[in-house]
């Protein structure tokens, strides 16, 4: 990684991928660690400069996700969050130590409303704060990073002199969050410009920006920030995040390749991977990415109206300012059926993006081989969600074994359930107002927990009334929140999977640091 006296090439742009950390606190996207592993893995790939593993002191599951990223990864740099305390800052150290580059990135309030009512310091306490920090991170690691949470809302003088102080102390990237995305693209600008100008030794450290969505504009901040002097972006795959989320990494990519008459900056991410990742992480993180979302989403390809399907089809430039072969997106094909054999199914998870462990290869196979016979034609798309699916729940302690549903028209709704906790077997019946009701009353019975159900939704993998069904379940507990997913043909099977997939989410052990104590 190049420092920021050493980076001759003044156009390159380093990518902070933060979608394992400030995506992963959104609410209802806890990843296992299978999955936060298979997200490291695509970042890695696709040349991410600096991966954001986790917030190690938060939990034992966040300490070993960022640890056995750190000892995975073969070219990211690997950072760990931490607040400004000793033993935040001792624990970060100790998750990214065995990195072939390891980062702490570590972190204070510096506007007056978070001084006040959140920090009760005052200035001079927090600028001694920022120094002895920074001074621990240092003799820990040489790379560190200093944020100053709530930047944008902090006065300029003040930001400067906590600026001039992570650098003393040894800070080489300072990130300056939008924490609230109160931000507009001017106001960045003007900031990141100004204390670059104000700053001493401000070339001793790389500026990077970090962008939260609230107003829709944390991509035109970030890129308003790189205009300014910043070198470094703090991003997420998808825009995941808390509320509306981070700065979009495929967005910023995007916009700097496809712009570069007007932008002329550069990243070392190659575009071909944009789509995989963004699949994987909406799977991980069980988040629908929205239809008609800029550059991964279903719809950003596809040209409904007359008058566009026909300029397309005489020149795609007419209506195209990127292909969907740009950022991965290969055209839907008729893959496999049912006479298809390992090999060749082995070959496709490949070619798809997959390497499976061979148990979890095992159970893929027999899914396909099931679903091949009761649905005619397999499609990618078909296969992806089996995947995901059978990444996705393989960590769970409950799973369901089987399920007898039986509707009349104004009449009973029953669901006879048999589910394995934890390797026993529980048998459960539940009427319902209809049959999901009734499902997810069973559920709630076996599990023995009345969890709030916050959302259901179900929308078809492919077209036709074969496609399979994606069930997708949002469910709330003593103050938690977890998605879950399930892909079957039959809907009603997909809905209990994905209630399920939820409630296993919520057992998940996830620290609770003190309140506050996570940004956005
Ligand atoms: O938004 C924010 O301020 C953050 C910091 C922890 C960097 O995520
Ligand atoms: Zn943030």
């Amino acid at each position: 990684m190049s420092t920021a006296s050493s980076n001759t090439d003044t156009a390159r742009v380093f990518i902070f991928d933060t979608t394992l950390r400030d995506g992963e606190q959104s609410p209802g996207a806890t990843m296992t660690l299978e999955e936060k592993l298979q997200v490291a893995e695509i970042l890695d790939t696709m040349g991410v400069d600096i991966i954001e593993a986790g917030f190690p002191i938060a939990s034992n599951g966040d300490f070993e996700a960022v640890a056995t990223i750190a000892k995975r990864s073969r070219n990211a740099v690997i950072a760990g969050l931490a607040r400004a305390i000793p033993a935040d800052i001792d624990r970060a150290g100790e998750a990214v130590r065995h990195a072939r580059r390891g980062r702490i990135h570590t972190f204070v309030s510096t506007s007056p409303i978070h001084l006040a009512h959140q920090m009760k310091k005052s200035e001079d306490e927090v600028l001694e704060i920022v120094t002895n920090t920074v001074t621990q991170a240092r003799n820990l690691i040489d790379d560190v990073e200093w944020s100053g949470m709530d930047a944008t809302r902090t006065p300029l003088e003040f930001l400067a002199r906590c600026t001039e102080a992570a650098i003393k102390a040894g800070a080489t990237t300072i990130n300056i969050p939008d924490t609230v995305g109160y931000s507009t693209p001017e106001d960045y600008y003007q900031l990141i410009h100004d204390l670059i100008e104000m700053v001493p030794d401000s070339d001793k450290a790389i500026f990077s920006t970090h962008c939260h969505n609230d107003l829709g504009m944390a991509v035109a901040n970030s890129i308003a920030g790189v205009r300014a002097g910043a070198r470094q972006v703090e991003c997420t795959i998808n825009g995941l995040g808390e509320r509306a989320g981070n700065a979009a990494l495929e967005e910023i990519v995007m916009a700097f390749k496809t712009r570069a008459d007007a932008l002329p900056f550069h990243t070392t991410i190659e575009s071909t991977h944009l789509a995989r990742a963004s699949k994987i992480v909406s799977a991980a993180a069980n988040f629908p990415v929205q239809y008609n979302k800029a550059i991964v989403g279903k719809n950003a390809f596809a040209h409904e109206s007359g008058i566009h399907q026909d300029g397309m089809l005489k020149n795609a430039l007419t209506y195209e300012i990127m292909t969907p072969e740009s950022v991965g997106i290969k055209s839907t094909s008729l893959v496999m059926g049912k006479h298809s054999g390992r090999h060749a199914f082995k070959e496709k998870l490949r070619d798809l993006g997959y390497e499976l462990a061979d148990n979890q290869f095992q159970e893929a196979f027999q899914r396909f081989k099931e679903l091949a016979d009761r649905k005619k034609h397999v499609y990618d798309e078909d296969l992806v969600a089996l995947v995901d699916d059978e990444i996705g729940s393989a960590a769970d302690r409950i799973k369901l074994v089987d399920m007898n549903v039986t509707s009349k028209t104004g009449g009973i709704h029953r669901c006879e359930l048999v589910l394995s906790v934890d390797g026993s077997k529980v048998e459960v019946n539940h009427d319902g107002t209809g049959s999901v009701d009734a499902i997810f009353n069973a559920i709630k019975t076996g599990v023995g927990a009345k969890p709030h159900l916050v959302l259901y939704a179900v929308d078809g993998v492919t077209g036709g009334t074969d496609a399979q069904a994606n069930a997708h379940v949002r469910l709330e507990m003593n103050g938690r929140i977890a998605s879950g997913n399930a892909s079957e043909p039959d809907t009603l099977v997909a809905s209990a999977r994905a209630y399920l997939n939820a409630y296993n989410r919520l057992l998940i052990e996830r620290g609770a640091p003190a309140q506050g104590a996570l940004a956005g």
